[in-house]
Parts: C-alpha cells; structure tokens; sequence
C-alpha cells in the first residue's frame, strides 16, 4: 500500500537523536531551548514556546487569549483539537461556514457571528494554504478580538511573504507524526507578547515558575519555584526537540519537494472534468500539507484507490457534525456539502517518481 503521509527522515536524525542520549539529559533542556529559538527565528516572531504536542499548544494558546466563557469563532473542516482545545477552556465553539475552494474558514461568513460574547476566532490555514489573513485580522480589529491561528498544516507556508504563525496574536503547531515538520509527538506556540510567553512556559509545566533544566544550574536555592496558578504536564522534551533541530533545517527544502509533486498531480488532472483540484490564492505560499481533490463519486474513488494499493483519506468530517458538538450545531451549506466530495491523496517528499506516476495513472483511469 502507497501511504498517505510519511515523514522524510535519514541520517542526520539519527545522529542528532545519539546527542540527548550522550548527554543523560532528555526531559526538557538545552535541546528544546535551541529549537524554540531556531524556530523562533524561522517563523519570524519574538517568542516559541515547546509543547508536547498540536492539541495541546491549542489549549494553552486559548487560555492565555483569555477565552473562558465566551464565543470562539471557528472551522468546522479540521482536526477536532481546535475545537475540543475551545471546549476544554470553557468556551463556546460558534461555527463558521469554510470557502469552496480552500476549505478555510469564510472571513465573509465571520462578522454576522459575532456578538457581545465573542473574544476570539481560531482559524486553521487548511492543507497549509494560509486564510485570508487580511480581511479576518481586519474585523477582529474592528471589534477588539484575539486571533488564534493553527498552523498544524501550514508550517514553512507564507501569507503576503510572512510566515503563517506570525499573523494573529498567538499560533499553534503541530510536529505529530504525519506533519510537515515531525518529531513523533511535539507542538509549538509562537507569540510576540514577552509576558504572555512567560505565562505560558509556567503553564506547559504545571504552573512550575521554574524549568528544571534551569533549577539544575546548581545555584544557591536552584531547587526553589514558585506555582502561581495550576498549569498542565505539557512541555516538550530534548528527544523530540533534537529531531525537530534536524526537520527545521530541511523543511523549506522539504517544502519546496511538495510543491513540485503538488505540481505534477495538478498538471496531470488539469483536464479532468470530474476532479477539482486544490487552489493556491495568491496570497498565500502553501506548505502543502496535503493534497485534497473533490470528486463526486468520492466513496467509489477511495475503493478502486485501494483496490490499486493507494491510501486516500477524508480531511475532515465537518466537527460540528460530531455527537458531541450537537450542542453547537448551525446549519453550514457549504461544510456540509462538500466533505461528500472531498479525498485526500498520498504527499509526502520520498513519494518516489515511479510511486507519483502510478498515482497519477491510477487517478486518470479511474471511470467513475
Ligand atoms: C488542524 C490541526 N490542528 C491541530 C492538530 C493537533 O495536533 P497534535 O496531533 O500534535 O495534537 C492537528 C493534527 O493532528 C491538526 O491537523
């Protein structure tokens, strides 16, 4: 079977894996300092702040937007951390209908949600294609709201030339297994605001003013911290953080990889009548997270992929469809429709060219 997605690693992880291991230091250390300040850097913003993971940057990231009791405006076509992140903060999760073409959230269906409990919206820049970030941050400047952007897909991804990650107040990233960047498990916080970064160093390690990497210095009273409020075991550590070293240093190699076999597929499609093909606007530079075609016979398309050995995937049941979002159910045309005809087709940069070709041809041949 062709999978779906894969990480790209070779030998320079491995090595970059023996050094926490020498060292006797894995917990969270020098390893995680040097990636949140390399990715810092590479994203363009003041501050990164390691976690273990997507979901779990989302839940300090809303926190610290101080969401708690209000209205989030937000996706229903993602992964259910970004709308499970608005449920743990005691928040309500107000659903927002996504464009056609992109599948990211409509800046124009935003404004008619928003009400005297709205403190923020949440916007995922699907398949790494960034949101139309002008137009959003405009109306949360208009009525004094956080923008919360989820960069799981669009790590490397640009919008107007800056990074996705620096545009809205604070961001979260995602380096799980199947990511652009992958460290197994792993997220990252990015934010300008110094206070807010402190905050939320204490709140990725239960609260804990002090890291112990810091305590281990061996200064009179190292041993001592302070708790200021109850924070979560959530920091990142030095294993994660040494792959994530490695991946950083790649990833606009790695990147540019996806473009070109991005670049094959729709060229291949182009004159096909019964398959859509992804949109890159021009405002944004994708990082081509993954690639998602609609296709009306969808459900018969994903059994003759398998059928050749190909992975395919739905990115994603609309989560306001879920059970447990019924509470917040309102009626999406768009999201509803279009998950129907939506697939998801193997990209990841070792795709070999024997194994893209084989998909190419399978996709063409496929009747219908
Ligand atoms: C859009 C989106 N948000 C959040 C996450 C959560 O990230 P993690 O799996 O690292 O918790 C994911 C992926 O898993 C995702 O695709």
């Amino acid at each position: 079977m062709i999978p779906l997605f894969k990480p790209s690693y070779d030998e320079q992880e491995l090595e970059a894996l023996k050094q926490p291991f020498a060292s006797g230091w894995i917990g969270l250390g020098p390893k995680t300092k040097e990636f949140e300040e390399k990715f810092a850097q590479f994203i363009g913003i003041k501050h990164a702040v390691g976690v273990n993971s997507g979901t779990a940057a989302l839940h300090l990231a809303m926190k610290v937007m101080d969401v708690a009791g209000g209205e989030v405006i937000t996706t229903p076509i993602t992964f259910v951390s970004t709308n499970h992140a608005i449920l743990y903060n005691d928040a309500i999760p107000v659903f927002a209908d996504v464009q056609a073409d992109t599948l990211n959230i409509d800046a124009d269906k935003i404004e008619p949600l928003i009400t005297s409990k709205t403190n923020a919206i949440v916007v995922v820049h699907y398949g790494g294609y960034a949101c139309d970030m002008d137009k959003i941050m405009a109306i949360a400047a208009k009525y004094n709201l956080k923008v919360i952007e989820d960069c799981a897909h669009s790590c490397g991804g640009s919008y107007k030339g800056r990074r996705t990650g620096s545009i809205g107040d604070i961001a979260c990233f995602s380096f799980h297994a199947v990511k652009n960047l992958a460290c197994g498990e792993g997220g990252m916080i990015t934010v300008n605001d110094a206070a807010l970064d402190k905050r939320l160093r204490a709140l990725r390690w239960l609260g804990i003013t002090k890291d112990t990497w810091n305590r281990a210095k061996g200064e009179a009273y190292s041993w001592f911290y302070n708790v200021d409020e109850v924070g979560y075991k959530a920091h990142l550590n030095d294993i994660p953080a040494a792959l994530g070293l490695v991946q950083l240093a790649k990833l606009d190699k790695l990147n540019n990889r996806r473009r070109d076999i991005v670049g094959m597929y729709n060229k291949a499609f182009a004159d096909l009548d019964w398959l859509i093909r992804p949109v890159e606007k021009d405002y944004t530079k994708s990082a081509f997270h993954n690639y998602v075609v609609k296709i009306k016979k969808r459900d018969k398309f994903i059994q003759y992929m398998a059928d050749k050995g190909i992975s395919t995937g739905v990115h994603y049941y609309p989560n306001h469809l879920y059970s447990v979002y019924k509470p917040y159910y309102r009626k999406l045309p768009i999201a509803e429709s279009i998950w129907q005809k939506i697939v998801t087709l193997p990209l990841f940069t070792d795709l070999t060219l024997s194994e893209i070709n084989y998909i190419i041809e399978s996709v063409v041949n496929f009747s219908g």
